[in-house]
């Protein structure tokens, strides 16, 4: 099986005139208003060439047939010509929508065996602004549909690749760039699908080790390993108490470097994920089919590597680090159990109450690694608890800070990005659920809570004093039917996120 790589198709911006000469091959995608793609209008006239004017008598098209966000693909009557698909502009502002419009349509139109397809916009009523977002959600949505997620034995045989090699822009510079980063960033989502939905025997910690060496590789990333033993030196026994189910897993925290050399900051960022292998849930075993897709509890930390990997790709003058705490959560004599008092490396002892809160353990010394290089903000991402979806759904996910200021800058860049957050609160009674007799914190509440909030409380204290911090907890990790540009169970959410909230902070382009 080949392994994960970026891949963008390759963007000629081209004049409308030049499009039509060209006879654009396989497919063209026309763009307008409800109104410009009336079949007699001037603007859809301003497109006639034969094979237009074949599609268009064979199909013969009425007034009415137009509608508002609807799409009609005309099929080609004769060898050499492309298809065509006639897109009216859907009503929808927000990006979260158009990029699920996008995919939507395109998924009509767009086939394998195409490598070249072409965009055009039918008359002048669709804004700049509007023309850039269409292009970034296109780009997104081309760029997810002909990713495929891998399949075996016979089906790998059968599974046919999508051939897009080209893609003719008849758009603005602007809107072009746009486009390009759109096909660019869906990498980071494509990313954290294809290592969500990898069976867990492919993706086991040793397994994982070595894509996340060879992406540091591909992205000329410096990686450092925090190998087990040197864990047991810094006192991590948070991480090591979950890594022990296993006695010959392969876990550790892989810390990945990207230092440009003119930076806007000084104290790096650092993004850590949680990436659990596989979560049984422990002693405290999943039942229930609740163990099925923990192969995908993994994806905080893909969400931080892929973001690093998108930074340094786009040369982004920004310091960055990702902590990824990887491992499994599983069953054995060795395993930690209920009732343990463990002392995770900031000095903190943590009583166990529930061995499939095992997230917050890794993330608590990871967190607590991050914070020994001073960085002046740390972001997190983890699959952590089954109340963040309760709360809020698989189609947003749960976000939590120190900085009352992040709030509102938080819900923006996830509306700006298509990959919504809402923030929850924090304020010190969700911490009482948490006091231990015996320890300084309890792991999490005996009994019902909140524990989306509690588990948040809980990480707060691994977060070194005077540093920034922004959580989120996926739970859009997973949606029936894909979200936002994408289509498959695994929604690859986060990284666009990441992306767009730094751009914000930092008055990046
Ligand atoms: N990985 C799970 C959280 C999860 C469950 C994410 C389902 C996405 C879908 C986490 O490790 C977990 O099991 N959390 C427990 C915590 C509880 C025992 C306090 C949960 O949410 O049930
Ligand atoms: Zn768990
Ligand atoms: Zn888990």
């Amino acid at each position: 099986m080949e392994d994960f790589s970026f891949k963008t198709p390759s963007v000629r911006l081209i004049k409308p005139q030049a499009l039509k000469a060209s006879k654009t091959r396989n497919l063209l995608i026309l763009v307008g208003s409800k109104k410009n793609l009336h079949p007699k209008s001037k603007d859809l006239m301003a497109w006639k060439t034969p094979w237009t004017d074949r599609l268009l008598k064979s199909l013969a098209l009425r007034d009415e047939d137009i509608k508002e966000g609807e799409a009609i693909l005309l099929a080609r009557t004769e060898q050499g010509d492309p298809d065509i698909l006639l897109l009216a502009e859907p009503k929808d502002q927000e990006s979260f929508f158009v990029q699920q419009w996008c995919r939507d349509r395109l998924k009509l139109a767009v086939r394998p065996t195409h490598e070249q397809i072409s965009f055009g916009f039918v008359g002048k009523s669709i804004s700049k602004d509007r023309e850039n977002q269409l292009a970034y959600a296109f780009g997104l949505a081309l760029a997810a549909r002909v990713f495929l997620l891998p399949v075996y034995g016979s089906k790998a045989k059968d599974q046919k690749p999508y051939q897009l090699k080209e893609i003719l822009w008849s758009g603005s510079l602007k809107s072009k760039e746009h486009l390009e980063r759109g096909l660019l960033e869906v990498n980071g989502n494509n990313l954290v699908r294809y290592l969500g939905f990898l069976p867990p025997n492919y993706l086991d910690p040793a397994q994982y080790g070595q894509k996340i060496e060879a992406l540091a590789k591909e992205f000329r990333l410096s990686l450092k390993f925090h190998s087990k033993a040197e864990l047991k030196k810094l006192g991590a026994e948070a991480f090591l108490a979950v890594d022990r189910g296993n006695p010959d897993s392969k876990g550790g925290i892989y810390e990945i470097s990207y230092n440009p050399s003119r930076a806007k900051n000084k104290k790096p960022v650092a993004l850590v994920g949680k990436g659990l292998c596989f979560d049984t849930g422990g002693y405290d075993v999943k039942t229930n089919g609740m163990m099925a897709t923990m192969k995908g509890d993994m994806q905080g930390s893909a969400v931080a590597l892929a973001t690093i990997c998108l930074a340094a790709k786009m040369k982004w003058p920004l310091r960055l680090k990702a902590f990824l705490g990887i491992t499994e959560n599983h069953i054995s004599p060795k395993a930690y159990k209920a009732d343990e008092v463990v002392k995770a490396m900031n000095g903190l002892s943590i009583e166990i109450v529930h061995t499939d809160a095992e997230g917050r353990m890794v993330l608590a010394d990871t967190l607590a690694l991050a914070s020994k290089t001073k960085p002046e903000l740390i972001m997190d991402f983890a699959t952590l608890t089954g109340a963040a979806v309760r709360a809020i759904g698989t189609a947003y996910s749960a976000a939590f800070t120190n900085n009352q200021k992040f709030h509102s800058r938080v819900l923006e860049a996830g509306r700006e990005s298509g990959e919504r957050v809402w923030t929850f609160p924090l304020d010190q009674d969700f911490g009482k659920v948490l006091e231990s007799p015996i320890a300084d914190t309890l792991q999490c509440a005996r009994g019902a809570s909140v524990d989306h909030i509690n588990a948040a409380f809980f990480l707060r204290r691994f977060v070194g004093e005077g540093i920034d911090w922004l959580h989120v907890d996926l739970s859009a990790a997973e949606n029936k039917g894909g979200l936002g540009p994408t289509d498959s169970e695994y929604t690859g959410f986060g990284p666009r996120f990441a992306l767009e909230f730094l751009r914000g902070l930092y008055k990046l382009s």
